[in-house]
């Protein structure tokens, strides 16, 4: 079992590439949370908005790794209407007690990624190691890997996590 648990939730495949992506590179175990309920299409992208604004906890599917045996779990959402995602909120609810330390990620069209970081600091009870954004566009372009380099040199404690830690530099594309 690796010590770093990357716990993500996906709609639509952007936030899934990066965590697995990210696991290859710090050699961490993936639990990807799942919905109960789907949220395919037009119903299921307004349902979705209207949960985040409304900090709704959404129902998951029970987690099958034990995030309080990890050292370190990352966080990995998407930004929805300016907040995190309602089955990571729900996630938290359950899970933030038996957190050590946290890392945050998340993905985007292109804006809300700081209120997301804020959000997940309130609802994990914990400060990030580091944090990253990353847009669409990057990801569809395959533009993201040196924004991973950095986030993953600043969790696994490298140069630029001393400098991070200095200065609070946040990742992002
Ligand atoms: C309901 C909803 C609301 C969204 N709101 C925002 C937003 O406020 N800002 C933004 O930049 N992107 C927003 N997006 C775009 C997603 O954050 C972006 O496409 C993300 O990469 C999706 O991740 P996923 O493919 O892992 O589900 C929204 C997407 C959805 C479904």
């Amino acid at each position: 079992m690796s010590r770093i648990l990357i716990a993500y939730y996906s709609r639509t495949g952007f936030t899934r590439r990066i965590a697995n992506d990210l696991a290859g590179r710090l050699m961490a175990d993936v639990l990807p949370i799942e919905d109960v309920r789907p949220r395919r299409g037009l119903a299921g992208y307004f349902r979705s908005a209207r949960e985040a604004l409304r900090g709704t906890l959404a129902e998951i599917v029970p987690p099958t790794a034990h995030p309080e045996r990890y050292h370190l779990v990352v966080l990995g959402t998407p930004v929805w209407a300016g907040h995190v995602s309602s089955p990571m909120r729900r996630f938290l609810h359950d899970h933030a007690g038996s957190l050590h330390r946290v890392a945050f990620f998340c993905t985007q069209g292109g804006r809300g990624a700081e209120q997301v970081f804020r959000e997940l600091s309130a609802l994990s009870g914990r400060d990030p190691e580091a944090t990253c954004a990353l847009n669409d566009g990057a990801i569809s372009r395959n533009e993201f890997a040196p924004v991973l380099d950095e986030f993953v040199a600043r969790i696994t404690g490298g140069s630029a996590g001393l400098m991070a830690a200095a200065g609070g530099i946040h990742a992002g594309v």
